[in-house]
């Protein structure tokens, strides 16, 4: 059986109530938080948050160790937790899922629509980013151009980007003169906008539909966000 490991009790309450750690002292220190029934006075006191009670303004809290979420990432939001001025993707989302140290599974640009992943579990995303796990990306495409078969043939064989960057074989498929399903297995910035350029092609816009064996379901329409289930978690590394 898993061994559960005891956590500093401010920063249980600030992952989980999506406060800062000084501002869980301070309420700690007001009286604010109970463990087991009892008024905390130590911020620092060792607390087993899956099995012992953690009362918070009132509020029971339901421990989670890490969350992870689904968005359908709206144009012109920034992939990042923070930012000076630009809105980011963790700022949009509803207060109940917010807490410290989420951060996006992997990178779309601003002007890209579609599947995110956004979590605090840094494995998990290392399982989704790293190119040796080789998960499958899968984005639909409106280009400047029409599509032909040479250019299905020379993604499927990597091409070379304009840096020398070697990109892993690709699968495009033409859906539309001009639209068509690319899958990748890696991340590399602007990577499909800079794989059309090798072919002069220009990407008009891209959503991202599926991630491993995930496919954004349509009810999550741009913008929204919900926690994924164990069962859509666990679909994006099964084989597709
Ligand atoms: N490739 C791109 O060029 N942009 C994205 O947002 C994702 C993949």
């Amino acid at each position: 059986m898993k061994s559960l490991n005891k956590e500093r009790l401010d920063k249980i309450i600030s992952s989980q109530f999506n406060i800062s750690r000084s501002e869980a002292k301070t309420c700690i220190r007001r009286g604010q938080v109970l463990v087991g029934g009892t008024v905390a006075k130590d911020s620092g006191m060792l607390v087993t948050p899956e099995t012992e009670q953690i009362i918070f303004n009132g509020e029971r809290l339901a421990y989670k160790k890490n969350i992870y979420i689904i968005m359908n990432k709206p144009r012109g939001v920034l992939s990042a937790s923070t930012d000076k001025s630009r809105k980011t993707v963790v700022d949009i989302l509803p207060e109940e899922l917010k807490r410290s140290g989420l951060f996006p599974a992997g990178r779309l640009d601003r002007d890209t629509t579609g599947l995110l992943i956004i979590t605090d579990d840094g494995d998990f995303a290392h399982r989704i980013i790293s190119p040796k796990k080789k998960i499958k990306k899968t984005y639909i495409v409106w280009l400047d151009a029409d599509i032909t078969p040479d250019i299905c043939r020379k993604f499927s064989e990597g091409v070379t980007l304009s840096d020398g960057t070697l990109c892993a074989p690709s699968k495009l498929t033409r859906i539309d003169k001009n639209v068509a399903e690319i899958t990748i297995t890696e991340g590399k910035y602007h990577q499909i906008k800079r794989m059309f350029g090798t072919v002069g092609i220009g990407v008009n816009e891209l959503h991202r539909k599926s991630v491993g064996g995930l496919t954004l379901p349509e009810n999550i329409t741009e913008g929204l966000s919900r926690e994924l289930t164990e069962m859509e978690k666990n679909s994006i590394f099964m084989p597709v």
